[in-house]
């Protein structure tokens, strides 16, 4: 099979994770990927914010936690020692597609250099919150934007499980 197409096929979404940090270079690509990512009109709307700052990653999972409304002893980010947050120019008109094909792009790139990710939900609730709102203020970014992803990263500390059987029935050819 083409390289490329199995790669996408082994990614696993990853929860668990070493706690060291991954390699700038190693970010850099995984954001080529994103920043490459096909967009509507090819208007590049989405922003990706990199943090890294543990006690910055502590407050927006705990945010997420408690948008999600469970208990305190969970933590949706999973101790994920970097987070991607992927936001989009709310005037776009395909700003949510584009933000998540990116999204998509970056996950496979991740899993292609060794990474471990997975989506963590909720960013647009959590982007309308002060945290939100403060962390859009620290990246400089004033244009009304949506919170479309966090991704979590980081290197993967064991296997993820196998992937299920695909559903059937889901694929039509129309000759
Ligand atoms: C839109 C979307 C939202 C998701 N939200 C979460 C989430 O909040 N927390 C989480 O642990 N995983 C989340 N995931 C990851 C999915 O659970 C995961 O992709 C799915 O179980 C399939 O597993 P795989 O990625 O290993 O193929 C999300 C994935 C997508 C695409």
């Amino acid at each position: 099979m083409n390289p490329i197409i199995q790669n996408m096929i082994e990614r696993r979404s990853v929860r668990k994770f070493k706690p060291d940090l991954p390699a700038k270079e190693e970010i850099y690509q995984i954001i080529e990927a994103g920043l490459f990512a096909p967009t509507g009109r090819g208007l590049q709307s989405p922003r990706f914010i990199v943090i890294s700052n543990p006690e910055l990653i502590q407050k927006l999972s705990e945010q997420n936690r408690i948008i999600g409304g469970w208990p305190e002893s969970v933590d949706p980010f999973y101790g994920a020692p970097v987070v991607i947050a992927v936001v989009a120019d709310e005037e776009v008109p395909t700003h949510v597609y584009d933000g998540a094909l990116a999204a998509g792009n970056m996950q496979n790139a991740a899993h292609a250099l060794g990474l471990g990710s997975c989506w963590i939900h909720r960013a647009k609730q959590e982007f309308e919150t002060p945290i939100g709102k403060s962390v859009l203020e620290q990246a400089g970014i004033t244009e009304p934007v949506e919170g479309i992803s966090f991704l979590i990263l980081g290197y993967p500390e064991g296997e993820p499980a196998p992937a299920p059987v695909r559903k059937p029935n889901r694929v039509f050819y129309l000759d």
